[in-house]
Order: structure tokens, then C-alpha cells, then sequence
């Protein structure tokens, strides 16, 4: 008897102990995650807050929930003025390439606690009709934000859009220009896939990307074919460089963003003079997505819409290659106007 209850007593201690260990494990690797979610490291200066006081980037963290209540529309004048909100028009903008991974780039952004995201596509400086309406007008469509912070938005068109470059130029001829790029005639298929899957939605037949990208008459690269045109990076960055210094734009490799996202968050960081603040906690491997997706704290994770990683039609070989051989000397001419050589074949 004597003996049961001393195994029994073991057994018990044992459960007891494990548990007091556990809790310990998880409370340090809390602490941990919760120093790199809540840094306390001030901003004032490298992000150009014009003589305001230093405001630690741990009170910009905790006020982003606060943000998000105001971005669904619920804010009032009163809470603007208590708070110190503003809506203010960006200091960088994701130019482009469609297809390149602007979405996830502009996301994964957002995880820095003094970066502010436009959720929507603004496409003010390539629609006439919105340009028209004027700069408050866009303004307006910013999110609020504390002064401390910096807005971003993404608008892909802009990249291919002929009239965009002095637009933005006259908005601000020094801020700081994104381009996340993709290998080239991966990024095409991308664009048709996306194209043939509005198609299908609506029940329509659409071309095979073989018969769109490749000249029935010539068998040459459809040059005319728009997924092809916009997978020329380097006749579009000409245009964007009569406007803007090289210095200006950061070039973003859009393939490593989605197997190895956080060493090109950080190059983007350093670029936008931010202190790095996004880490290995806020990105996490989703196997049945076969993507990354964000974690901003214990509570809240996600991952891009389904829209994002579709799954590529087959592409004939020879296609392929054909492209390949046909994007090559733009491509190298991309590594020697930006500087990063990307690999591509
Ligand atoms: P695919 O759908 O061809 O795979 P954009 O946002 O510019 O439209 O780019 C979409 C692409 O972003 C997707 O193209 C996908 O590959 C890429 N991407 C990069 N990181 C991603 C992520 N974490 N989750 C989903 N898609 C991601």
C-alpha cells in the first residue's frame, strides 16, 4: 500500500515538475518574441520625422491595433485630433512588376511597426481620371497614421505606365521607389495565369500562353503580347530613369521573396532607412499553402489570398526556352542599370 502511494506520489511530482519546466521554457521564449515585437528602439531622424519627439517604435506597436480599428472607417474628428492621426502621402511606393510579388513585398512591409500599408490599389497616377482629381484627393485615400510613421502603397501599374514617372516626380521628386522583380518568363506566366483565370470565372475560352506568347507568322517572341512587354524590366526602368536617380529605386528580388523572404525585407529596411525590426518570429513556413505567411504577434497571423501562388498552366519546353533566350540581354542589361545581378537564366 505503503509502496503505491510513493509511486503514485512520483508520478505526481514528475507531472508537477515537467509542467513548472514547460512553463518556464515558454514564458522565456515569450519574453523573447515579445523584445522583437515591442522594440524600444526610437525612430526620430531615420525615417526624416521633421523635429518631432522621439517616439519608440514599442508605442507605434502597441497603437497598431488601435490603426487598424481606424482603417475600417470608424474614426472620428475627435479621435484624429486626440490621437494625432494623419494621412500622409507616401515616402516609397511599390512601382511594379505586376506578378512580381508586390502584394506579399507590401504585406510583409506592414510588418514594421513604423510602416503603414495603403490596403488598396490606389492607381492614381496612371488613371487620368483619378490624377485629375488631385493630390488631397489621394491623400485621402491614405491610411492614418501617427507622424512618426511612413505610408506605403502599391499600385503596379505604375511601372508600365507611361505618364507615371513625372507624375510622381512632381509629387515628390525624392522619394524612394520599389520594384519587386521576377524571373521574367515566370512572371509572364503568372500574368497570363491570372488573365485565364478571370476568363474561366466568366466562363469564357481564353488562348494557350504558347499561342499568345509566340508569333504564329514569325515563331519569334510576340513582342506585341502585353504578359511579354511587361517582363522587359529594363525598357520600362529607362523611362522611370529620366525622372529619378538610380540611388532612388531598390530593386527586390521577387523569387527569393517567396523562398527566403526575411534577408530581402531586410536589404528593403536598410533601404528605406528603418531600423530592422522584421525578424525570422514574423514569418512562418505554411506548408499546405507552400508560402510564407506573417505573424504580427501570438494572436494574429496570416497568409495572402488564394489569388496569390496560383498554380502555373504547363507551358511547352521550347516555349520556355525561346523566352528565356529572348529576355537574356534585357536581363543582363537590368543587372548592369541596378547593380544586383539575379541569376536568371
Ligand atoms: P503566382 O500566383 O504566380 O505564384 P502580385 O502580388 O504582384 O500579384 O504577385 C503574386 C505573386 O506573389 C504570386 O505569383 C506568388 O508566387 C508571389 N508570392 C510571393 N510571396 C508570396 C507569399 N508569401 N504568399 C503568396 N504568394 C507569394
Amino acid at each position: 500500500m505503503l509502496f503505491k502511494q510513493q509511486v503514485w506520489l512520483r508520478q505526481k511530482l514528475l507531472v508537477l515538475g515537467s509542467l513548472a519546466v514547460g512553463s518556464l521554457l515558454y514564458l522565456v521564449a515569450r519574453v523573447g518574441s515579445l523584445d522583437r515585437l515591442q522594440p524600444i528602439c526610437p525612430i526620430e531622424g531615420r525615417i526624416g520625422a521633421r523635429g518631432q519627439a522621439e517616439f519608440p517604435l514599442r508605442a507605434l506597436q502597441f497603437k497598431r491595433g488601435l490603426l487598424h480599428e481606424f482603417r475600417k472607417g470608424n474614426v472620428s474628428k475627435e479621435q484624429v485630433r486626440l490621437h494625432d492621426l494623419v494621412q500622409q502621402l507616401p515616402k516609397a511606393i511599390i512601382i511594379g512588376v505586376r506578378k512580381g510579388g508586390t502584394r506579399a513585398l507590401l504585406e510583409m512591409l506592414n510588418l514594421h511597426p513604423a510602416v503603414v500599408k495603403a490596403s488598396q490599389e490606389i492607381h492614381f497616377f496612371d488613371n487620368d481620371e483619378n490624377y485629375a482629381k488631385g493630390i488631397e484627393w489621394y491623400r485621402k485615400k491614405m491610411p492614418f497614421s501617427y507622424p512618426q510613421q511612413i505610408t506605403i502603397e502599391k499600385s503596379p501599374a505604375y511601372f508600365i505606365t507611361e505618364e507615371v514617372p513625372e507624375r510622381i516626380y512632381k509629387m515628390n521628386s525624392s522619394i524612394k521607389l520599389l520594384i519587386i522583380v521576377r524571373e521574367p518568363t515566370t512572371r509572364a506566366i503568372s500574368d497570363y495565369t491570372q488573365v485565364l483565370e478571370g476568363k474561366e470565372r466568366k466562363n469564357k475560352t481564353y488562348y494557350k500562353f504558347e499561342k499568345l506568347a509566340i508569333d504564329p507568322n514569325t515563331c519569334e517572341v510576340n513582342t506585341k503580347y502585353k504578359a511579354v512587354r511587361t517582363s522587359i524590366y529594363t525598357k520600362h526602368l529607362e523611362r522611370w530613369l529620366k525622372y529619378f536617380p538610380i540611388e532612388q529605386f531598390h530593386i527586390v528580388d521577387g523569387d527569393r521573396l517567396i523562398t527566403e523572404p526575411l534577408p530581402e525585407l531586410q536589404l528593403v529596411e536598410k533601404f528605406l532607412n528603418l531600423p530592422p525590426r522584421i525578424s525570422q518570429y514574423n514569418l512562418y513556413f505554411n506548408v499546405t499553402r507552400g508560402f510564407y505567411c506573417l505573424r504580427f504577434n501570438v494572436i494574429f497571423n496570416k497568409c495572402l489570398a488564394g489569388s496569390k501562388g496560383r498554380i502555373h498552366p504547363e507551358v511547352d519546353p521550347s516555349v520556355i526556352t525561346k523566352l528565356r533566350k529572348f529576355f537574356h540581354p534585357f536581363n543582363q542589361k537590368f543587372y548592369q542599370i541596378t547593380g544586383r545581378t539575379l541569376n536568371w537564366p
